[in-house]
């Protein structure tokens, strides 16, 4: 990540989002609420004026971001798709009894905010980079912070989730949770992203799950973002989020075993990737 700045690809799936919101059929994948709010984070958080979201609001957007698609085609539909996983992970987990919700790398996300007042009696809690997450918990405070909602401000690089956890009071570390890692671990070393799954084994309890986006591995070892990964990967380093982690997904399972979870397939949903990401289960 640039040093001291804001995630710039949080910021990205943002505004992608608010566009999504004028695209057309968008509205029967978007989970209900997400661009008005997406709209208002950006705005109470000072992430984006009022001309870029106005930008990111007209039709002419869109057409702009589909013919970015030729790099990543399918990606700029493809983060609805996401998001409409995540959301839907939650639903399935709390309705099967979780009564937390951990968001990691959250960005300008707005599932917390959304959520927590439907689900009085479930925790949720986020945890983002100081440089995104300052910015985002302002917008929060001025949307109107839910009381059951926990925003935690730390560098997942520099302190250990147990411990971050550990100490605070919100968090049952044997409560049924649902862990959200959208779009986060592509971002992280293969021994982060392996040291963060066994740390969300030791502070979540019996039947938790785990939702996640990947980037699969090509053929050459490198993670596979289509026709145009050499150029696509040399932007992301330059932007300073360069992708670490990809994995084959017949290689997902033994992965996951090795950190005390168990893939779920059968509980993804319709679709397994969209664009150059792959949807993930983990359950415990
Ligand atoms: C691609 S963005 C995804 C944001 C959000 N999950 C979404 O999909 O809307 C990646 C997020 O991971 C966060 N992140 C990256 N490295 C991190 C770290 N070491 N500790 C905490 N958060 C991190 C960034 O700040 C950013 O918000």
């Amino acid at each position: 990540m640039r040093k001291g700045k804001p995630s710039r690809t949080a910021y990205k799936v943002a505004l992608n989002l608010v566009t999504l919101g004028v695209k057309p059929g968008m509205d029967k994948v978007l989970p209900p609420g997400i661009v008005e709010a997406t709209e208002r984070m950006l705005l109470a958080s000072g992430a984006a004026t009022e001309r870029v979201v106005r930008w990111s609001r007209s039709p002419r957007t869109v057409a702009v971001y589909e013919c970015f698609d030729w790099m990543l085609p399918g990606q700029f539909e493809a983060f609805a798709h996401r998001k409409a996983f995540c959301e839907c992970q939650v639903r399935k987990g709390i309705a099967a009894g979780a009564t937390q919700v951990l968001v990691l790398g959250a960005g300008y996300d707005t599932m917390g905010w959304r959520l927590a007042p439907e689900f009085p009696d479930v925790e949720f809690v986020e945890i983002d980079h100081p440089s995104t997450a300052n910015l985002k918990a302002k917008g929060v405070e001025v949307m109107g912070k839910p009381g059951n909602l926990t925003l935690i401000s730390v560098d997942l690089g520099e302190r250990k989730l147990v411990d971050v956890l550990k100490s605070n009071e919100v968090w049952g570390q044997t409560k049924q949770t649902v862990v959200v890692a959208e779009g986060l671990l592509m971002y992280l070393s293969a021994e982060a992203v392996k040291e963060l799954f066994h740390q969300c084994s030791a502070i979540t309890g019996a039947g938790s799950r785990v939702a996640f986006t990947y980037v699969p591995t090509g053929e050459d070892g490198r993670p596979d973002a289509g026709r145009w990964t050499r150029l696509m990967l040399w932007f992301l380093k330059v932007g300073g989020e360069p992708w670490l982690w990809s994995t084959r997904p017949e290689e997902l399972s033994a992965f996951l075993e090795e950190a005390g979870w168990t893939s779920a397939p059968d509980l993804l949903g319709p679709t397994a990737k969209h664009s150059v990401e792959m949807f993930g289960v983990a359950m415990r």
